[in-house]
């Protein structure tokens, strides 16, 4: 995905005065609870506990015995943030209000809003959430060999308008330490492949303009109108920011994605992604991304361009250099689930769905006057077997062999 950040911080709310140091969590977090499940073919599925922490730079961080913001829209504070170290003794972090950032869940089903209005007046939320294991660090997705499938409710996303689920190789605890004690339990640790230069890197100060880059898989990147997965690899500190694309549209198909057509986007629908190795196994290489659908109980197939090797469209040259085999490597590793909804004000999103890849026009002010609160529902993420997440979508004892639709 591409970049770009703007925070509104400063409607978070002030908040009372603690007596904690070290950059410290002020009190204990609560975090709204997402119930997803791992699968096996001989096991079926079993639900993990998991909730999600809403990033780092979206929590309130404060003056320890006061309420001087560390962090506001113009930037850190250098008084407070001279460094790492004094950041961190100076500086305490708050819990986050989820409702401020438009993230509702309910059970297995997350809703993230482009606004709220908690008060009267429209506010950004624009949230980035991370899936949070019961243990306080991130749930690690182990996905080589195996597959993830969710179902997701675009219909009142419109062009302009991206709502994400990926991957981001972020450090398990979020790079939990003595100046960042909280962790993955206040959202730290971000990374992917764009290495955006961020004000706090793994829940520390970044003193030296250091990029956050990482291995990082989008698995669904899209709106009504326009839809992408893509691959980034990074190998060291160098990432492949456009990637290994593929996008329907671009592959000529201009009434597969869309309200009415043949993956309808004016309803929900499930989205399936198998990361295919040589061997069948959690530990080959990496041959292939398949990507399907389903709706009303029906399986439909990625668009012919992508029965064969299923993925990369198009390739940077990053990505064609070195191939699938660091994401191959990072999802056997595991990797952190992100869930996102933002807009892109300097390129308007038509890289992803303008051009040769979609049919928006750019900045479409249309699209928000016909849809002026956008939003987006992720529910029934699970993981696992290649071939148990979505049985149950298709009915299982039906004659349909879901094996032979692919
Ligand atoms: C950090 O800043 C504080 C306050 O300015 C200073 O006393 C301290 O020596 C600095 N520490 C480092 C490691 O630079
Ligand atoms: C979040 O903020 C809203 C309004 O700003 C407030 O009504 C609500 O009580 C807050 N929630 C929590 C958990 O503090
Ligand atoms: C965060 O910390 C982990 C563990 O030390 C490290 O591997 C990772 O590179 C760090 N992340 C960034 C963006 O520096
Ligand atoms: C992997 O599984 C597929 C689909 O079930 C099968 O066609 C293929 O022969 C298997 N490959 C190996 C190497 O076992
Ligand atoms: C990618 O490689 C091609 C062929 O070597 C070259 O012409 C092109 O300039 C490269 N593009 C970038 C962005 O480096």
């Amino acid at each position: 995905m591409k970049f770009s950040w703007i925070r509104d911080i400063s409607a978070v709310g002030f908040a009372l005065f603690f007596t904690t140091h070290a950059q410290q969590p002020a009190s204990s977090p609560e975090h709204p609870r997402l119930t997803t499940w791992e699968c096996t073919i001989s096991g079926g599925c079993t639900p993990h506990e998991t909730s999600v922490v809403v990033d780092w730079d979206s929590h309130y961080i404060h003056e320890a015995n006061g309420i001087t913001p560390c962090l506001s829209l113009s930037g850190v504070d250098r008084t407070l943030c001279p460094n790492g170290t004094a950041c961190a003794r100076n500086c305490v972090i708050e819990p986050a209000n989820y409702t401020n950032y438009g993230i509702v869940t309910s059970h297995d089903t997350i809703t993230l809003s482009k606004y709220t209005r908690g008060d009267g007046s429209p506010r950004k939320g624009e949230p980035r959430v991370y899936l949070l294991g019961p243990d306080g660090d991130y749930m690690s997705l182990q996905l080589l060999g195996r597959e993830l499938s969710f179902d997701v409710d675009v219909s009142a996303l419109p062009c302009s308008e991206n709502g994400n689920l990926y991957l981001s190789e972020m450090d398990m605890t979020g790079g939990r330490s003595e100046h960042n004690p909280g962790g993955a339990r206040f959202g730290s640790g971000y990374c992917n492949a764009q290495c955006p230069v961020l004000n706090w890197v793994n829940g520390t100060l970044n003193e030296n303009e250091r990029g956050a880059c990482c291995n990082e898989m989008d698995i669904f990147e899209g709106n009504a109108y326009a839809t992408h997965y893509a691959a980034h690899p990074c190998v060291a500190d160098e990432c492949a920011s456009a990637g290994c694309i593929f996008n329907p549209y671009m592959a000529g198909s201009r009434n597969f994605w869309g309200p009415g057509m043949e993956v309808d986007t004016a309803k929900p629908l499930t989205i399936i992604t198998q990361f295919v190795t040589d061997d069948n196994t959690t530990s080959g290489m990496l041959v292939q991304i398949r990507r399907m659908y389903i709706q009303d109980g029906k399986v439909i197939p990625n668009v012919p361009a992508a029965r064969d090797d299923g993925s990369c469209l198009h390739a940077d040259n990053f990505s064609s250099s070195v191939g699938l085999s660091p994401i191959a490597q990072a999802l056997a590793r595991g990797m952190v689930m992100v869930l996102s909804l933002w807009s892109d004000p300097e390129h308007g999103m038509q890289w992803l769905d303008g051009g040769d890849a979609g049919p928006c026009d750019y900045w479409d002010d249309a699209a928000e006057t016909q849809q002026p609160d956008p939003y987006l529902v992720f529910s029934n993420v699970r993981w696992g077997d290649i071939g148990s997440t979505y049985r149950h979508k298709i009915g299982f004892a039906s004659s349909v062999s879901y094996k032979d639709e692919l």
